[in-house]
């Protein structure tokens, strides 16, 4: 887990920038480990937002843990909820939205977020991917492909998509879960 560091400043209330913001969704996208989860509750905790979580809403609908779902019906069947979960969350005012890293993988689905969010790109080196995500044992993509080589493949080939997708991107190596979050914050509200 990364420090999540306290850098509202003195004054400053809980959500006080949110209230200048149009309510809008925020779609967090990014390699497995970038930080969406992390920064999502962060969202939600301090600025006010609904939270949802494309990976969770599947593993409730469905019963069972993503690396099950692998198992049992494959990816196929996987990025088929997947879509499913961004095509409902249409309806949803003033959430902030962490999508599964391989979410942009489906132009539909970068289409259907598209409407209702802004899309935020969360990126960090393979070495910082590595980091974070190296004691899980719940991503079936990494399982058995622990290393810098294949993050860093894997994230080169899904490079571009993110990039296309992203409204904006923020770098998260070397930074707190606040600041990345107040980054993303103070962005949105001058694209209003
Ligand atoms: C995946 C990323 C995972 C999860 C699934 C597939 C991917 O989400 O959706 O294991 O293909 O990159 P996180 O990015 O939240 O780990």
């Amino acid at each position: 887990m990364w420090n999540t560091g306290i850098i509202l400043k003195k004054n400053q209330k809980k959500g006080s920038l949110t209230s200048e913001m149009k309510k809008e969704n925020i779609a967090l996208i990014g390699f497995m480990g970038a930080g969406k989860s992390a920064v999502s509750q962060y969202i939600q905790d301090r600025f006010g937002y609904e939270k949802a979580e494309i990976d969770q809403l599947i593993m409730q609908k469905e019963g069972m843990p993503i690396t099950e779902i692998f198992a049992k019906h494959g990816e196929g069947y996987f990025r088929d909820c997947e879509s499913r979960e961004i095509l409902r969350l249409g309806s949803r005012k003033k959430t902030v939205i962490s999508c599964g890293g391989g979410a942009v993988i489906r132009k539909e689905n970068v289409e259907n977020l598209k409407k209702t969010s802004r899309i935020i790109l969360l990126t960090a080196s393979p070495e910082t991917i590595l980091k974070r995500v190296k004691h899980s044992t719940d991503r079936p993509i990494l399982n058995g492909n622990m290393n810098v080589e294949y993050i860093g493949e894997l994230m080169e080939k899904r490079q571009a998509l993110y990039q296309a997708a992203a409204d904006f991107e923020v770098i998260t190596d070397g930074k707190t879960i606040a600041a990345v979050s107040r980054e993303i914050m103070e962005r949105i509200s001058k694209m209003e």
